[in-house]
């Protein structure tokens, strides 16, 4: 890379960004935050005081026509993140937009085709695959320690439940359930990270939801099996709203031995037989995700590679998503078809 910096602006700056994005993004030499924007201007002007960028705006418009941006970071909520994203690529930006891609497959796809016809570079925000103890696991996996099949099992809670301690998250979060249980928002991750871990397609999909008051527009707790095409089986759970939250898992269990990511310790373990081989981090996971993210869409720009995960991944990671919604809606399993696999 040379040392030229790469001017990237940010569109969308809510909790995702002041916590995650803009950190990443400063103390990162090879990028110049050229703008930050945010249709609400406080927020707008909050990430441009603590960016430094040369402005800050309400009208995404103005940073798709600034010839100084290179590339956008997209962060605004799924069902507004299509749009901003198809007008980024067409004004000739490089993307990396949060995941979920968009809420629905033929949205999806609609990016897709925009992508291509832009020559354009789209990277999907999973972020948690990329660093090394995804790569560990990944590495355990293909390497045959845990032997096939596997069985993955998922668990993410999330969103406690605390209207009057915190109102505006309780606004955000029950507003985020209108387009969708959470399987379609953070189960975006553990899609891909099925897909990921597997190296193979759903084909089959049982699940249930559960709302536990009844106002909340969708389900707050979605359960899941899914089988794959290799005769991998994963289960998956994902609760948000609850007053209090379980541990999440991350366990991959073969009949070689037992695999499992330890979010709060940092690391990566396998057991097989007698021997415990570990993979640990220095520092926080979801920092040091954020980061190998960031320099893989660099990389990406620099070098005009296709990006991994990138539309590919992100319409196969919606389409699971939406087969578990299916599911538990109608309370029957999905056959995934063959157009289901990217
Ligand atoms: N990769 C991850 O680990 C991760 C983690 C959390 C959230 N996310 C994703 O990031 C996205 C944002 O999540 P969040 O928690 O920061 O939400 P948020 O609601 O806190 O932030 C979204 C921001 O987008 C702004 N916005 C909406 N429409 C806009 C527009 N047209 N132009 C400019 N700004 C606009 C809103 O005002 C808000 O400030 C979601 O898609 C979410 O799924 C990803």
């Amino acid at each position: 890379m040379s040392n030229r910096t790469v001017g990237i602006a940010v569109i969308g700056c809510g909790d995702i960004v002041m916590t995650q994005h803009l950190p990443a993004l400063m103390e990162n030499s090879s990028v110049t935050v050229t703008a930050v924007c945010d249709t609400d201007p406080l927020r707008a002007e909050k990430a441009g005081m603590i960016s430094g960028c040369a402005y800050h705006t309400t009208d995404y418009l103005r940073i798709l026509a600034d010839t100084q941006v290179e590339a956008v970071i997209v962060c605004t909520p799924p069902w507004v993140t299509p749009d901003i994203t198809m007008d980024a690529l067409r004004a000739g930006k490089d993307v990396l937009c949060e995941k979920p891609m968009a809420t629905s497959v033929t949205m999806a796809e609609k990016v897709a085709a925009v992508e291509r016809q832009s020559g354009r570079l789209l990277q999907v925000g999973f972020t948690y695959r990329h660093g090394p103890l995804m790569d560990a696991l990944q590495d355990w996996i293909a390497s045959g320690r845990l032997g096939r099949p596997l069985q993955i099992r998922l668990g993410i809670y999330d969103e406690v439940w605390d209207p009057e301690g915190n109102p505006e998250h309780y606004q955000r979060i029950l507003n985020t359930l209108r387009h969708g249980p959470p399987c379609i928002h953070d189960g975006a991750h553990a899609a891909d990270h099925l897909a990921f871990l597997t190296n193979s397609h759903p084909i089959r999909v049982a699940a249930l939801g559960l709302a536990t008051r009844p106002e909340f527009p969708a389900a707050n707790y979605n359960s899941a099996l899914i089988e794959f095409a290799n005769g991998d089986q994963a289960k998956l759970e994902i609760g948000w709203f609850y007053p209090h939250l379980p541990a999440g898992e991350f366990q991959i269990l073969g009949p070689g031995g037992l695999a499992y990511l330890d979010r709060s310790n940092n690391e990566a373990v396998l057991k097989t037989g007698e021997v415990t081989e570990r993979v640990q981090l220095s520092e926080d996971r979801v920092r040091s995700c954020f980061r190998a993210q960031l320099t893989k869409f660099l990389d990406y720009h620099q070098s005009r590679r296709t990006p991994v995960p990138g539309s590919r991944e992100g319409i196969a990671s919606l389409r699971l998503s939406l087969a578990i919604v299916e599911a538990m809606d109608t309370g029957n399993p999905v056959d995934m078809k063959q157009g289901d696999i990217m």
